[in-house]
């Protein structure tokens, strides 16, 4: 089977709300797939159902071809988990939590104990072995997180915002490991507010809004489909009403961002030529000009303000 998570009409109510809404989508094996959307959204909700910390009231979702529900030993062998809420103990060192995870996943004590330390060297904790938890910066727990999530090499990986409140060393080491891992073949499932990572490491995106998917696509057919978000970032010598602006030919939105003015359009190039009549007309000095794509960011704001569906 090339599906590595078949997920179909899954549903959670907490009371009247419906945190997640009739969700369906497929992850292939080996893909990075990224999961979006803003606070509340219903992300976390899904990781829990898909890792078989609760069950859903509705629909049904495959890991790895094993039912969540039916097959959850089975379906929880193969995965690692990078939860919300740390789940290691403070109390006891970073090595005993470690073990204790292998353990729990009935790794062989030889065997767990190499796939240890050779983790906590990897990704720089090995010298922290003997560390309690509570003594830990966020940093170090959450690589240690990542080592626990990796104890019982798993075949997939669900991480709940991984990288959260880390420096961006800490940030970009943790996002190399999570590419190594991918290209060896394991498939990853990662939620993040941070859309530069979404769009460096996913091979595509769901974005989740109240609990229904938005959208789903690669990052670059996201950016692409949203053509009205492409944009003319411009600065000029003296301060200009946003207003006149606004009423040029081919300008869908006007914006100030810091210094510069951005304007949404369809046509860019059109624009420009009508920028520079602007300015000659005004008697103003452009000091930039820059035609600029959308980013993944400005998509993903469209998608969650109820704005148009790529
Ligand atoms: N155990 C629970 N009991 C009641 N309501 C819950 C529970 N867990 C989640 N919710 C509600 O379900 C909705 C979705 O929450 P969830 O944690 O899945 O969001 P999220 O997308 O992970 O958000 P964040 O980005 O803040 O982590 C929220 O409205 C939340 O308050
Ligand atoms: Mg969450």
């Amino acid at each position: 089977m090339s599906e590595s998570i078949m997920v179909s009409n899954l549903t959670k109510r907490f009371g009247e709300l419906v945190a997640v809404d009739h969700i369906s989508f497929k992850v292939k094996r080996g893909e990075f797939f990224g999961f979006l959307g803003p606070n509340g959204a219903g992300k976390t909700t899904t990781i829990r159902m898909l890792t078989g910390v609760i069950k859903p009231d509705e629909g049904t979702a495959l890991v790895m071809g094993y039912d969540i529900e039916r097959e959850s030993i089975k379906a929880k062998q193969v995965m690692g988990i990078v939860p919300e809420t740390a789940n290691a103990y403070i109390d006891l060192t970073v090595w005993q939590n470690l073990m204790f995870m292998g353990e729990l996943y009935g790794v062989p004590k030889e065997e767990r104990k190499r796939r240890g330390e050779s983790l906590l060297r990897e990704l720089g904790l090995y010298d922290r072995r003997d560390f309690k938890v509570k003594g830990l910066s966020k940093g170090m727990k959450q690589r240690l997180l990542l080592c626990m999530a990796l104890i019982n090499e798993p075949e997939i990986l669900f991480l709940d915002e991984p990288t959260v409140g880390l420096d961006v060393r800490s940030a970009r080491s943790i996002r190399e490991i999570l590419q190594k891992l991918n290209e060896k073949g394991v498939t990853i499932f990662l939620t993040t507010h941070n859309m530069e990572e979404a769009n460096q490491l996913c091979n595509r995106i769901a974005v989740i809004n109240h609990g229904k998917i938005a959208a789903i696509d690669t990052p670059e057919r996201l950016k692409r489909v949203m053509k009205g978000l492409q944009h003319v970032e411009v600065s000029f010598d003296k301060p200009t009403p946003l207003e006149s602006l606004a009423k040029l030919p081919y300008v869908n939105d006007v914006r100030k961002i810091g210094n510069s003015i951005r304007l949404y359009t369809d046509s860019p190039c059109d624009l420009v030529c009508y920028i520079v009549d602007y300015v000659r007309e005004k008697k103003l000095k452009l000091i930039s000009l820059e035609v600029l794509n959308p980013k993944l960011e400005d998509v993903y704001l469209k998608l969650i303000e109820g704005g148009k569906q790529p």
